[in-house]
């Protein structure tokens, strides 16, 4: 069936919503909306949401002065607007402490309870642990992880906690784990991901402790109430409480995801873990697992500490909707590491938006208006440009979240088009009286306009909309293949984006 299900990390609540969390989101954002042209509304379910529960929030609560269910609701609301402001068009967004993920959570560590591994053994089983702790990971991390004995991601000493726990047997999962990644089920991309993750295997894997007994934040253990459980098994398990596992009908028709977006700070976890959580409940894997880089902001890591967050908010403010989504996704290609210079923002703001597609447009019906009176000409499309190759590698690059390759083969085709209108010279032709010339010249320049208000639509929403309203034609992909119309009366357009 042609269903897409999607989704992205759970964010953590004691950090406000900034443009490291937003890149995730947007991106999912455009497969969402890719998928839907595709497979039609009903049939795509994008999902996000926020990790509310452990030690991390509570203590980031009480520095706020509130209960963490209060500080949690406030946090979550500004992750919530924020996305709206960005038009993200997630389906869902779920909670960890919703009612009815907590009961689902409950529901999962009951079913392993009673589970066994593939080698035989209980799933599930108490053991105590002496170990060092990341609050920022919420994780225990080993001696060798850390630099200076400071934890490298967030650039603290972890603790040393001592607690009698419940475990989960992830060691009894290596090899058939190593055999389902290596046979791409799931497939981890980009590929040095794949590598990364059968490198750990490789190492062992340990078992790791699922609950916590001095964390009171949590969704209790249902087989033992004073544990809590820890809060990544809770936020895992978000990606089937949120379908309402395990009856259901989103549950029936979206699971397995078709894939799951994270960076990699979060690998061993989505690689890992959760693979080997979905095998003990017998529940099948996501086909793919997407692993992105981090992006650094003028060279440096985005952190609270050194005042260099940008808010989502103030760039809206500054460059609007569509624009802001395009320059967070398009500096550097989807899944490597880069760094994006505010610097630039502006000048890829002028060079991509105002001189590139925003001109295009405004040109093109500009000119229309001037020789075809607002009218499409009658004609059929000539140019040398093959329309539905367009496509074929746009669906490719799609398939393998080649995001920046579509952006780049949208910008070419604008190029194409400047390149065309300054050889062709129309206001020259129309000086000589070339009449037709003119009209097949516009013709197919507006055909290729309406190809690239639908290549756009998933990362400029709404600038897609605008074209396709001066043009008069359907925002619809399912008719992609029609021509735009001939003596179709086409609208007016203001500038798309004023040059700064
Ligand atoms: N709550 C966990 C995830 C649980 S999912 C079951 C968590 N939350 S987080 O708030 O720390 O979000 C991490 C995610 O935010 C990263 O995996 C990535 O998707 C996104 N990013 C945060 N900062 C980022 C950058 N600077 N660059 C790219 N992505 C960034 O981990």
């Amino acid at each position: 069936m042609n269903k897409y299900f999607l989704t992205t990390p759970i964010y953590y609540v004691n950090d406000k919503p900034h443009i490291g969390h937003a890149y995730t989101t947007i991106i999912a954002d455009v497969v969402a909306r890719y998928y839907r042209q595709k497979f039609g509304f009903d049939n795509v379910f994008y999902l996000t949401g926020t990790d509310e529960h452990g030690a991390k929030i509570a203590a980031s609560a009480v520095k706020a002065g509130k209960t963490p269910q209060e500080f949690c609701d406030d946090v979550s609301d500004i992750f919530k607007s924020k996305w709206q402001e960005l038009n993200l068009s997630y389906n869902h967004f779920v909670r960890t402490t919703d009612k009815q993920h907590e009961a689902v959570v409950q529901e999962v560590l009951t079913r392993l309870k009673s589970a066994k591994t593939p080698l035989g053994n209980e799933v599930i089983y108490q053991g105590e642990h002496e170990g060092l702790y990341c609050v920022g990971c919420e994780a225990y991390v080993k001696p060798e992880d850390l630099v200076n004995g400071k934890c490298p991601f967030h650039n603290k000493e972890p603790e040393l906690i001592k607690e009698k726990n419940w475990y989960f047997r992830l060691s009894d999962y290596a090899e058939i784990l190593k055999e389902k990644i290596t046979n791409k089920e799931p497939r981890v991309l980009p590929e040095q991901r794949e590598t990364e993750v059968l490198s750990f295997i490789e190492h062992g894997l340990e078992d790791i402790a699922i609950s916590r007994e001095k964390v009171e934040w949590g969704i209790p253990i249902p087989f033992d109430p004073k544990q809590t459980t820890y809060v990544w098994i809770d936020a895992l398990v978000n990606y089937i409480s949120a379908l309402q596992y395990p009856n259901g009908d989103d549950f029936k028709k979206y699971w397995p995801a078709n894939v799951q977006f994270l960076a990699k700070d979060i690998l061993k976890f989505h690689c890992l873990i959760w693979p080997a959580l979905l095998l003990a409940l017998d529940l099948p894997l996501p086909n793919t697992l997407f692993v992105h880089g981090f992006f650094t902001l003028n060279g440096q890591k985005m952190s609270k500490t050194l005042g260099n967050v940008i808010d989502p908010s103030d760039m809206v403010a500054e460059f609007g909707v569509d624009a802001t989504r395009y320059l967070i996704i398009s500096q550097f290609p989807f899944g490597d590491d880069g760094d994006v210079k505010q610097n630039d923002f502006v000048t890829k703001f002028n060079a991509d938006l105002a001189n590139g597609i925003g001109n295009l447009v405004s040109r093109v019906i500009g000119m229309t208006e001037k020789y075809c009176d607002l009218t499409v000409p009658e004609k059929q499309f000539t140019a040398e440009l093959n329309l539905s190759e367009f496509w074929q590698n746009i669906d490719r690059n799609y398939q393998d979240f080649k995001i920046n390759e579509n952006i780049k083969a949208v910008w070419d085709l604008i190029s194409w088009c400047d390149g065309y209108i300054d050889s062709n010279k129309p206001w020259a032709l129309a000086k000589e009286g070339k009449q037709t010339e003119v009209e097949q010249i516009l013709f197919n320049l507006l055909e290729i306009i309406r190809n690239i208000s639908l290549a756009i639509e998933p990362f400029l929403p709404t600038t897609a909309q605008k074209i396709s309203e001066a043009l008069n034609c359907d925002l619809n992909f399912v008719k992609k293949e029609e021509v735009i119309k001939p003596k179709t009366k086409l609208n007016k357009v203001e500038p798309l984006f004023l040059r700064k």
